[in-house]
């Protein structure tokens, strides 16, 4: 398994290992129309390579042969969860992996990857937000050293409400 960072040629693939991941995940959490919404609304290609454009927005895939089981997006970005700002904070915007691969340590790779970037450019904590009923990913979150921060909010697919929890990590950065 190897994990490289994706680059605008790679539209395509992230545009559907992403819609692909997402539907996966939240199918039957929300209306047809809501998840049809959402799919197109965030993983259309235009929004993929304007993402993919930002030299700021770090997308990695974690690649098996050459092919893409999973990917991480983390940036810099206080927007969601302001209280964040007091800290220099990193966001785990995104951690998808493809269903064959969970439990073989592709998650895992991903977000030590991530810790590791975070560590380098001396981030204080790096922050998520997870679905208050994806009870797998609070899991791992928690197995890998996250932990709830005692904040939620609204994470709306289309019309239909949900709720993400706000989890975080904080850093030694004595390294
Ligand atoms: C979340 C995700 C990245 C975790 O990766 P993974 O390889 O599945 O994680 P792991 O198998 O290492 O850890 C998951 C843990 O949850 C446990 N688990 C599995 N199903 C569970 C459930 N329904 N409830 C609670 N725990 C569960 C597993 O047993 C495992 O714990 P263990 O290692 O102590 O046995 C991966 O499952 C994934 O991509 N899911 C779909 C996308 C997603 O939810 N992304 C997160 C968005 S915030």
């Amino acid at each position: 398994m190897t994990i490289r960072r994706v680059v605008l040629e790679d539209a395509e693939t992230l545009s559907q290992i992403g819609s692909d991941t997402f539907y996966n995940t939240f199918k039957g959490t929300c209306t047809d129309e809501d998840m049809n919404f959402f799919l197109f609304e965030y993983y259309n290609i235009e929004q993929v390579k304007k993402e993919l454009s930002d030299s700021n927005d770090y997308f990695y895939f974690a690649e098996v042969d050459s092919k893409a089981v999973g990917y991480l997006r983390i940036k810099e970005d206080y927007t969601a969860f302001e209280k964040m700002k007091q800290w220099k904070a990193l966001e785990l915007k995104r951690l998808y992996v493809v269903e064959d691969f969970h439990g073989k340590g592709i998650a895992q790779a991903l977000t030590d990857f991530a810790l590791d970037f975070a560590k380098e450019h001396c981030y204080e904590v790096v922050w998520l937000g997870v679905w208050e009923h994806n009870y797998r990913a609070q899991k791992f979150y928690k197995k890998i050293g996250f932990e709830y921060t005692g904040h939620k909010h609204p994470f709306p697919i289309g019309n239909t409400p949900q709720t993400d929890l706000w989890y975080w990590k904080f850093l030694n950065n004595e390294q």
